[in-house]
């Protein structure tokens, strides 16, 4: 029945983290996948997670099914995490939310009612590069992908202009996907001022901004800070979709805990958008997990654990920082090797694109037993002092071949 079937290829991400537990070398770095480990390259679960585990223990919980939007009170709460206590139209409940399968659930309910709903476009237009999985995210749900300038390869910088020329010349009322902070794979952002100009850009087109919001708090280590972007857009008057990830800020990866929002014109208008999300999930997948939402729910409540999830967000977002830091200075002083580097300090988030090219990932992982994906991104949180000096001076054989 299925000898017609081809092999596929492995996924560009999660195929690395199969290759790396295939290998059996005690000096085996994964850079893949973005995940946080702690300064002993271990998975981190948060003192804030714990509390929370402890206090849901504590309340005897059901498993009783969530209705098909999911918590009603972690929606109301993620929604005023992502749009900030001054939203008109949080405050107006005009914003319709739905709990998703984490950031990849969300971008996908979001697809998907975008290709029923949205009236004036199939069209959106992603950052190249952009996420591994958004092309086949939004290709699956029936939007037509297609892409806007966004890394310059000689600066290793934004490309302004070139993202700019490209918005302006897309079809009015477009649809065009954004990266509201720490943008993924390139860890480069637009400044605030730039946010402004492509806010003003998206007006004067019409088109639609649905942004992906994957890292809050993960940036700068400050989570009013990095939903500017968002919140920016919305004071403009644009009526957003916006997916939410709570994987890596609240390191709830496999519980798969997201937010879906889309800003809508009123309260009247919201409720029924809310109808057509249901009819949009119920055959997607029912009603999401509630474990995970219960967790993100008690920490987004309650004053006391709020204050120390966001310190430990701030505390993993520093721990990035200092090994980006370390590592300028292992490739830059101390081996000098080859090429400007600087990039590796300015990037922003949880990755840092190196430059190194695909033969050089691919060395890097048959000679060094270090792993990334092959367009050179690495996951900052990988590193570590035990490894760094390894991973740094492997960088540096690839480099001078
Ligand atoms: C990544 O880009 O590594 C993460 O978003 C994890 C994933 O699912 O790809």
């Amino acid at each position: 029945t299925w000898s017609a079937v081809a092999a596929g290829p492995p996924d560009p991400i999660l195929g690395v983290t199969e290759a790396f537990k295939a290998d059996k070398d005690p000096r085996k770095i994964n850079l893949g996948v973005g995940a946080y480990r702690d300064g002993n390259g271990k998975p981190y679960v948060l003192e804030s997670v714990k509390k929370a585990e402890e206090i849901l223990t504590a309340s005897n919980f059901d498993k009783e099914y969530l209705p098909i939007t999911g918590l009603a009170e972690f929606n109301k709460r993620a929604a005023l995490l992502a749009y900030g206590a001054d939203s008109a139209p949080l405050k107006d409940g005009a914003i319709s939310v739905t709990q998703s399968i984490s950031g990849t659930g969300a971008l996908r309910i979001g697809g998907a009612f975008l290709a029923r709903h949205y009236p004036h476009s199939k069209a959106i237009y992603l950052p190249v590069p952009s996420w591994g999985n958004h092309t086949p995210i939004f290709r699956d749900s029936g939007l037509e992908v297609r892409g806007y300038r966004y890394f310059d390869k000689k600066t290793v910088g934004l490309d302004f202009e070139g993202l700019k020329a490209d918005l302006r010349a897309a079809p009015e009322q477009s649809i065009v996907l954004l990266h509201a902070c720490a943008h993924n794979p390139t860890g480069i952002d637009p400044t605030q001022a730039q946010w402004a100009e492509i806010s003003d850009i998206v007006k004067e087109r019409k088109l639609f901004p649905f942004f992906d919001m994957a890292y809050q708090g993960f940036a700068s280590g400050d989570t009013a800070r990095d939903a500017f972007a968002v919140r920016h857009f919305v004071s403009q008057g644009h009526q957003i979709a916006l997916a939410q990830s709570f994987a890596k800020n609240m390191g709830l990866y496999g519980e798969r805990v997201g937010a879906f929002s889309l800003v809508t014109a009123d309260p009247a208008e919201k409720a029924r958008v809310d109808s057509q999300l249901k009819i949009v999930i119920r055959p997607l997948y029912s009603n999401p997990p509630v474990h995970g939402a219960l967790l993100a729910n008690a920490i987004l409540g309650d004053k006391a654990l709020y204050a120390q999830w966001e310190g430990e967000v701030k505390g993993m977002a520093d721990r990035i920082i200092s090994m980006r830091e370390k590592l300028y200075g292992l490739l830059t002083n101390d081996l000098k090797t080859p090429g400007e580097w600087g990039h590796i300090k300015s990037q922003i988030g949880m990755f840092s694109f190196t430059g190194l090219n695909s033969d050089q990932t691919k060395v890097l992982a048959e000679k060094a037993h270090v792993y990334m994906t092959a367009d050179g991104r690495i996951s900052m949180a990988g590193l570590n002092a035990n490894n760094i000096v390894h991973f740094a001076e492997s960088v540096d054989a690839a480099v001078k071949g």
